[in-house]
């Protein structure tokens, strides 16, 4: 079947111009390490790990292997009263690399219900401890947590939050992104910090008693990839431990090994008291994630629960599904053995970072955001004949020119896998240049 005989009407893709789509359908049909191949056979490169996920590269034999194994062994166990061992198993590994104290790992099936999931934790926390009034959260603009109704509530992100229902005890801190006073910065920004004071000022108006939780990714992700300015996340954390909020890290994008540690919380020696987390856990292979939560936390919740009665009344079917920890354990022999959890702190995070910044010549781009195995540039803005943003053109003529990029309005992210080579890298900057040429000029 090809292209044009394929019936591409019953699928309703997410987050997708489904009408342009159909008029212009980009089918992938194979992946292997960082390259995606085309139903009509071209080679794409994929400079986004699929969606921040396959950063193992894609299609490994041991993860299938194991996946296979499973399947054949028990294909599903009720994780509800019931547990397998892979799973337990899987848990314990996970812990070796979390940050200090969050020892306890909530399994879900993707970053959405891993954001649900630690709201209603921590929401139960302050249950527990008495301290009932403690319903609000604290995002921030910009910020992107998941499409469910909690995580709807706390986006940063106008298109993804406008026209849904959502829950109003959320506030806002403002956006990071401030081109004018931190424009090429490489690695973690200068200027900013201070837009802490308005988590201050947030505490003051609504009352500390009142606040649950703030939630914020320690680097943005799919908001246009904008590391926290230095000091930023340091400050966040003492301001809730002054005020008794948590802190809730959503490291969906920034976990496993993408900023040159396992975890952000660990790169910037900043320790959340809950972490969401998804998407690389097992290489973006088998729908998995994963809080992670402080040893207290759990016990607090425990010691206020009836005897003989789950402690709490949440999880989902597939929750620690036996086959998604099977692919995690063999996703992390590898991440372990070839040293992918640290690649991006090493040579390669500096070919990364060298390669994205010699773009800066071209004279639409107007910034160049890096960290670890991160990236994003940002377009001047052309509203007159890219009302959608110029990332969309761009993206588009990328894909024709054989590169997989992410556009996000007048950005385009970057996020390649982490077993990238140096020549991977520099035929990413050739097709990304030929790209912006095409269109822009
Ligand atoms: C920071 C962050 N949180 C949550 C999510 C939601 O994850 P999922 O798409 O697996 O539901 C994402 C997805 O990109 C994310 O980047």
């Amino acid at each position: 079947m090809t292209e044009s005989d394929m019936n591409l009407e019953n699928w309703w893709q997410p987050f997708t111009n489904v009408r342009g789509f159909r008029a212009n359908p980009r089918l992938i049909e194979r992946a292997e390490g960082c390259f995606l191949y085309t139903a009509d056979g071209r080679d794409v490169l994929d400079i986004t790990a699929g969606l921040w996920c396959a950063n193992l590269g894609h299609s490994r034999k041991e993860v299938a292997d194991a996946v296979h194994k499973q399947l054949m062994d028990m294909d599903f166990c009720p994780p509800f009263q019931f547990g397998s061992p892979v799973t337990f198993r899987f848990a314990e590994k996970l812990v070796e690399y979390a940050p200090k104290g969050l020892n306890r790992v909530f399994f879900t099936n993707s970053g959405s219900e891993s954001v649900e999931t630690a709201m209603k934790i921590a929401h139960r926390y302050q249950l527990a401890r008495g301290k009932a009034s403690k319903t609000r959260f604290i995002s921030r603009e910009r910020g992107y947590h998941g499409i469910n109704i909690g995580g709807t509530s706390l986006q940063g992100i106008p298109n993804n939050r406008k026209g849904f229902p959502t829950l109003d005890n959320v506030d806002f801190l403002p956006d990071l992104l401030d081109i004018p006073n931190n424009a090429f910065s490489r690695g973690l920004p200068e200027n900013g910090v201070d837009k802490l004071d308005a988590l201050e000022k947030i505490i003051a108006t609504r009352g500390a008693e009142n606040i649950c939780a703030l939630i914020i990714e320690p680097i943005v992700g799919a908001g246009g990839m904008v590391p926290p300015p230095k000091g930023y996340l340091e400050r966040a954390r003492q301001v809730c431990d002054d005020n008794d909020i948590l802190l809730i890290f959503d490291e969906v994008v920034t976990g496993y090994g993408r900023t040159g540690s396992a975890f952000a919380a660990v790169e910037f020696g900043v320790t959340p008291d809950l972490m969401t987390t998804a998407k690389a856990i097992n290489g973006g292979t088998v729908p998995m994630g994963g809080v992670f939560i402080k040893e207290e936390i759990q016990q607090t919740i425990f010691d206020a629960a009836p005897t003989g009665m789950p402690e709490i009344f949440h999880g989902n079917t597939y929750a620690g599904s036996p086959v998604a920890a099977a692919a995690g354990l063999a996703a992390f022999e590898i991440y372990e053995r070839e040293g992918l959890l640290t690649r991006a702190s090493g040579p390669i995070g500096q070919y990364w970072e060298d390669a994205l910044h010699s773009l800066r010549d071209i004279p639409h781009i107007i910034d160049i955001r890096n960290y670890g195995l991160l990236g994003a540039i940002t377009f001047a803005p052309n509203a007159a004949k890219y009302p959608t943003g110029v990332g969309v053109p761009v993206h588009n003529k990328c894909f024709e020119n054989g590169l997989l990029c992410r556009a996000v309005a007048d950005n385009m992210v970057m996020s390649p896998p982490l077993t990238i080579s140096e020549a991977e890298i520099d035929l990413f900057i050739e097709r990304l240049r030929q790209s912006i040429a095409d269109v822009l000029g």
